[in-house]
């Protein structure tokens, strides 16, 4: 029994059910399961708005799937989902509502934090952010010398930079391109560096996003941006006012370091760092796109969010894809989750799922206080296609470990390419297609010695086969669809860390260094003595000083 009553995950007899079926299974071939059921290829596969989900190649059976929706049930996932939608303080070791859903709600929705509705105020807030875009996007709003704003440059870290970094990057081909968009996260000063060393600050703004507004890599990093900008431009607080604004739940230390809480666009509590990139904190993107492509955007988002409300279990797309990593991280022992997108626009859309994943469901600390007694999140991986191919593919195919992977792929390159470079298309998917296919079926020995290899040989052109994997479909990259495989994997990560019992949507994790880095640093700057340093960290703080002359 676990402390808040809830009979221990894996002692529950939904649980137990499935470590059985999990021997009683054996290895299960795909070869042998797909010549059983000749159909499996279309009738494992779902659809939700433009999305085609292909899950047949997956190591499981009706039987799997059935006893991992029955934990799910056991798990009152959709109870917990209900209570989400509702605005209920479900992170509770924040005693926050979890309400990313409400910034995609359509005007007219209610969606109630403490009896009061939150739709009017993300709206009203949208709206000024479309003005403001549309005012930078179009000339009218000015640097503080009258030049037209030609660079942005956003400057946040985790959620605030990696959100709208990643989908800056994905809708590049919807991008004005006459504007340079820029992102700076690191504390390394060469990042800021590189961002700007070629701007003109009279044609640079400067978008501050931080929710905290008090992390340390954002506001030394805006303060240099400041000074930079300053040096070039007289004017003070004036300049500041035309090449600063700033994206925040912080009013106070918005309006203390100096911004004009005028030009601040606020978001809530009840947002979450990594799943906050479509509300202000998406603003530098919104300014790329523009606003109508921001809301269709939204729209996909939306989508998503009101079928994993309404969809039954059966056909249930983010449940379908937690469940599936349920089985691979609970009863096969897999640790990591390879996520391939073949598109190069999606270069940073792993990046991004690492936060949203890894931070919301590394934790091995329940909603009870207890330590839980299973695995919880994956290590989540992966680069584009073709790429990963020429590097660490062979690990995935050969090597000794199961990895369960999501191939994201589309059916036409963007519009705006040649002829010849859109030709190149359909290689890039025969690729795509072909690693799905060697992964779960392989190669046998006679197949390989069919070939003439020599007997010595044959054990290493040998593929086994049976690596699982998902392939998501879509015609085309477009913001509609991008919103919708965010919302998608946002929820299949909610329902992992639902059934896992743990608290998706606090971050504790990430203090401990935070906390040490403040104390570490008198000691490399002044050589102070810090008390309670350990020997090692002790040793490498001297020999730091020493390499710096110090
Ligand atoms: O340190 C982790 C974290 O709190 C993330 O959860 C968050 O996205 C990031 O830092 C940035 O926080 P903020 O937006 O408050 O600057």
């Amino acid at each position: 029994m676990n402390a808040d009553g809830r009979t221990r995950l894996d002692q529950t007899p939904e649980w137990t059910a499935l470590a059985k079926h999990r021997e009683e299974l054996g290895s299960l071939r795909l070869r042998e399961v797909f010549a059983a059921h000749p159909d499996r290829g279309t009738a494992y596969t779902l659809r939700v708005g433009d999305l085609y989900i292909d899950y047949s190649k997956h190591l499981v059976t009706d039987d799997t799937l059935r006893l991992l929706r029955e934990l799910a049930t056991a798990t009152d996932v959709f109870g917990l989902r209900d209570a989400m939608f509702r605005g209920e303080r479900i992170n509770t070791t924040e005693d926050r509502a979890v309400l990313h859903t409400a910034l995609r709600a359509p005007r007219d929705a209610v969606v109630e934090v403490d009896g009061e509705n939150v739709v009017p105020a993300v709206h009203a807030v949208l709206d000024k952010m479309a003005s403001f875009a549309d005012r930078v996007r179009s000339g009218e709003w000015t640097g503080h010398t009258g030049k037209r704003i030609r660079n942005v440059v956003n400057v946040g870290i985790g959620g605030s930079d990696l959100g709208p970094a990643m989908a800056y990057e994905a809708l590049r081909a919807f991008t004005d391109r006459d504007l340079a968009v820029r992102f700076v996260s690191n504390v390394d000063g060469s990042d800021l560096h590189e961002a700007i060393r070629d701007l003109d600050p009279a044609e640079t703004l400067f978008v501050i996003a931080s929710k905290t507004f008090t992390t340390i890599e954002t506001v030394t990093n805006a303060t240099s941006a400041r000074t930079w900008l300053l040096n070039a431009l007289d004017g003070g607080e004036a300049a500041v006012a035309k090449h600063f604004v700033a994206l925040s739940t912080n009013a106070e230390k918005v309006a203390d370091f100096g911004i004009d809480t005028a030009n601040m666009f606020e978001f809530w509590d009840w947002v979450g760092g990594r799943y906050s990139y479509d509300s202000a904190i998406g603003l530098s993107l919104m300014i790329a796109i523009g606003p109508d492509r921001f809301r269709e955007m939204l729209d996909g988002f939306r989508l998503v969010d009101d079928h994993f409300r309404t969809a039954p279990a059966e056909s249930n797309v983010p449940l379908l894809l937690g469940l599936l990593g349920v089985w691979y991280g609970n009863f096969l022992g897999a640790q990591s989750h390879a996520v391939l997108p073949y598109s190069h626009y999606l270069s940073k859309f792993t990046a991004y799922l690492q936060q949203l994943d890894m931070e919301s469901n590394g934790k091995y600390v329940g909603r009870d206080g207890r330590e839980v007694q299973w695995q919880t999140g994956p290590v989540v991986w992966g680069t584009p296609g073709t790429n990963g191919q020429h590097a660490y593919y062979q690990l995935i195919h050969q090597g000794t470990k199961l990895i369960p992977a999501d191939f994201i792929g589309f059916a036409e390159p963007v519009a705006e390419l040649s002829d010849e470079l859109k030709a190149q298309h359909d290689l890039l998917m025969a690729n795509f297609f072909a690693q799905t296919q060697a992964l779960a079926f392989g190669k046998t020995p006679d197949e390989v010695r069919s070939e003439g290899v020599p007997e010595e040989l044959v054990p290493h052109k040998t593929f086994k086969g049976d690596h699982p994997t998902t392939t998501i479909l879509a015609r085309e990259l477009t913001p509609s669809v991008l919103g919708q495989l965010v919302a998608l994997y946002e929820h299949k990560v909610f329902v992992q860390g639902a059934i896992w019992n743990i608290d998706s949507f606090d971050q504790w994790g990430v203090e401990l260094g935070k906390v040490l880095a403040k104390r570490v640093e008198p000691a490399l700057t002044e050589g102070a003595d810090v008390p309670g340093l350990d020997a090692s960290t002790r040793a490498l703080v001297a020999t730091y000083r020493e390499l710096r002359g110090r």
